[in-house]
């Protein structure tokens, strides 16, 4: 399976991805990483793994539709089977995510559907919950919903800030997206009307 990472930063959740590649647990091709900020680390740890970069400034377009437009065009070259989003910070259109139905991969950093949106370590903080995690989904034309892939649950401890938290979650999310993705990429789960089915041995 040939997949395409789309990055807005620090890439952390893409290098996890290229490791698991590397050692050979990740039966995939990382035809390409593409950002939509000139300035993401990420680029530069692509590039060093030899995998091909694009780079689409938003800020270049004259709005969404025609920078989603453009953004559709870059991935397609690749024609890749999974598109997988790793902090990609920007709000895709309904027709972008119409177009990549069932194939468009996103990683949240809460347990969905609590929490959707920015700031959702503080939020979990400010709640007083006592559970947080991550949770790898397809991405529906609704932000930060569609089918649940996997999720990953971690304590809230006392003292926690949002620094913390943040790299607890960090280091599941690390492990959950690869594990997504292996088990899309070898048909062991997959997406049946609109929900996730996994085969009985993994659960
Ligand atoms: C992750 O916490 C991801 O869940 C969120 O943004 C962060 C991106 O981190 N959407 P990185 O760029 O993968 O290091």
């Amino acid at each position: 399976k040939k997949i395409v990472i789309l990055i807005s930063g620090r890439g952390s959740n893409m290098e996890a991805l290229i490791a698991e590649r590397d050692g050979g647990r990740l039966p995939v091709d990382i035809a390409a990483v593409i950002s939509n900020r000139p300035a993401a680390q990420g680029l530069e740890t692509a590039a060093a793994a030899g995998i091909a970069t694009r780079c689409l400034d938003h800020k270049a377009y004259a709005g969404r539709d025609e920078f989603d437009a453009a953004l559709a065009a870059c991935i397609d070259e690749f024609a890749p089977d999974l598109v997988i989003l790793a902090g990609f910070m920007r709000i895709l259109t309904p027709d972008f995510v119409r177009h990549y139905e069932g194939r468009l991969l996103n990683i949240h950093p809460s347990l969905l559907p609590s929490f959707p949106g920015l700031h959702t370590h503080q939020r979990a903080l400010d709640e007083g919950v006592r559970i947080h995690g991550c949770t790898v989904h397809f991405v529906t034309a609704e932000l930060d919903h569609g089918p649940v892939v996997i999720q990953a649950a971690v304590p809230v401890v006392d003292g926690d800030d949002e620094a913390s938290l943040a790299a607890r979650v960090l280091r599941q999310e690390h492990r959950i997206y690869p594990q997504a993705v292996r088990w899309l990429a070898e048909g062991r789960a997959r997406l049946v009307d609109g929900r996730v089915v996994c085969d009985a041995s993994l659960i």
